[in-house]
């Protein structure tokens, strides 16, 4: 271990310390390491192994297995992400740009558990009494009585205000701001977020209370300061969207309580956040009848289907290599889908530029949207127009063969709720659902070329 004083360098990253600086760190990490003060190793540390008191291991057996105890937020949205709702003496980390909404939807769920289940401390390091009570009376209709409020930076102080109040719910807003006195370096440093999360760990499990912490993220969209964190906590969720519209999206990127497929949707409004249940709605408003390169497609996020629409655009390219631009889809997704126009569709796109959206600015995961993504781009090439009315879902095999998706009955009864009147989709999925046949057109297609063919009859 370095001596107390001396320079030591540490990874954002994973946490590793070196005595130098270095480029790439053990982790794989590039240029993460940042400097740092070791700091002596307090009397209360050296002396925590205490003789009498020795460590047990207990048999798995043993070891009780129970159902966690979950508060509702009040937010359905939100507690859906959550997995079911906030998890007593977890600590959940929620990250987003500044300005998008963090601080909105945590003290409309505050206001909502002050109400039902008890006192809950908000803890502002960024903002002061007043301003969050601006917002607070903007969007909390009531439940105020329990909510209380405590603009402060020092981690001690706060610790002391949770042992007198001892709330059913702390937040601390942000993380970045907090520093412990213990510490000499700044706010937002390795350290001092490893030493606060430490100190609302302790404080989460000791009280059994779930710890809501804010961090800030910068324009990528990776965590402001040490990504350590992420690490230390049991639910990562990522608050996105575009400032000037009003849609939000809320993720889970780790959940030790649930899965992290799910995803939460809100509107910001006049009186803070509300919660859309309609979300395929709203990305298909846009959807126009003939409009060629759009279509529509499906996703399986979590536990619900996702109607959205893909666009295309492809023009002739002035330079030499022609660009590939792809929004919401991956890109090595985008090239893999038009070579295998190429080869087995037999569409030449090699002077031709490709732009791929995801109208919306979602990002979702998983396969089913490849044949909706090829038909658009097919129906922009060609200035074939397609019909608002007829959805695709599908993944393409390198072969052109089309693979079947989860959930595909799920997907075909929220198409058959929006008004689709057909659907394209793989063979397996259309034998499997032909029970629901009535009620929409199942169109099965085997491989990429038999979907074009019937694409444009
Ligand atoms: P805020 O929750 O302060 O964002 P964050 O904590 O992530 O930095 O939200 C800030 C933005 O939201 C601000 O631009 C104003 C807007 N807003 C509304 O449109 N309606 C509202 O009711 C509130 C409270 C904020
Ligand atoms: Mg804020």
């Amino acid at each position: 271990m370095a001596k107390a004083g001396k320079t030591i360098f540490v990874c954002q990253e994973c946490g590793y310390e070196s005595p130098k600086w270095m480029g790439q760190c053990i982790c794989g990490a590039w240029n993460t390491f940042v400097e740092e003060k070791v700091l002596p190793v307090k009397e209360s540390d050296a002396r925590r192994r205490s003789p009498e008191k020795k460590a047990k291991a207990m048999p798995l057996k043993d070891v009780r297995s129970g159902e966690h105890i979950r508060l509702d937020t009040g937010i359905n949205e939100l507690n859906r992400v959550l997995g079911g709702g906030l998890v007593q003496g977890s600590l959940t980390l929620i990250s987003g740009e500044p300005g998008i909404g963090k601080s909105t939807l945590i003290i409309q769920a505050a206001a909502k558990i002050a109400k039902t289940i008890g006192r809950v401390l908000y803890v502002s390091g960024e903002e002061s009494e007043e301003q969050i009570k601006l917002r607070a009376d903007r969007v909390c209709k009531d439940g105020v009585e329990e909510l209380f409020l405590l603009a402060e930076t020092n981690m001690e102080e706060v610790m002391d205000a949770v042992e007198q109040l001892k709330p059913a719910f702390l937040i601390i807003d942000s993380i970045q701001t907090m520093y412990s006195g213990e510490l000499e370096s700044a706010p937002g440093s390795v350290s001092q977020v490893r030493a606060c999360a430490n100190l609302l760990m302790r404080a989460g499990k000791g009280l059994d209370i779930p710890v809501f912490i804010v961090a800030h993220v910068t324009k990528s969209g990776d965590l402001a300061g040490p990504k350590i964190i992420e690490h230390l906590v049991d639910c990562v969720l990522n608050f996105t969207g575009e400032r000037n519209q009003e849609l939000r999206i809320l993720r889970s990127y780790k959940n030790r309580f649930g899965t992290t497929s799910e995803i939460g949707a809100f509107e910001m409004a006049e009186d803070g956040l509300l919660e859309v249940e309609n979300l395929s709605g709203s990305f298909l408003e846009g959807l126009e009848d003939g409009a060629e390169g759009a279509m529509a497609t499906a996703v399986y996020e979590g536990t619900r289907p996702l109607l959205l629409e893909i666009q295309a655009l492809t023009a002739p390219s002035n330079a030499g290599f022609p660009r590939r631009t792809s929004l919401g889809i991956d890109a090595t997704r985008l090239n893999m889908i038009l070579a295998v126009l190429e080869r087995k569709a037999g569409i030449s796109l090699q002077g031709q530029d490709v732009y791929v959206n995801i109208v919306g600015g979602l990002r979702p995961e998983g396969t089913s949207t490849d044949l909706a993504a090829a038909l658009a781009i097919y129906s922009a090439y060609k200035g074939i127009g397609s019909c608002a009315r007829t959805l695709a879902i599908g993944e393409i095999g390198l072969t052109g063969e089309l693979r079947s998706v989860r959930n595909s009955d799920k997907i075909i009864r929220e198409a058959v709720r929006m008004g689709f009147t057909r659907i394209f989709l793989p063979v397996k999925n259309a034998v499997k659902s032909a029970d629901i046949a009535k009620d929409i057109e199942l169109i099965p297609v085997g491989n990429l070329r038999d979907a074009i063919r019937k694409f444009t009859e």
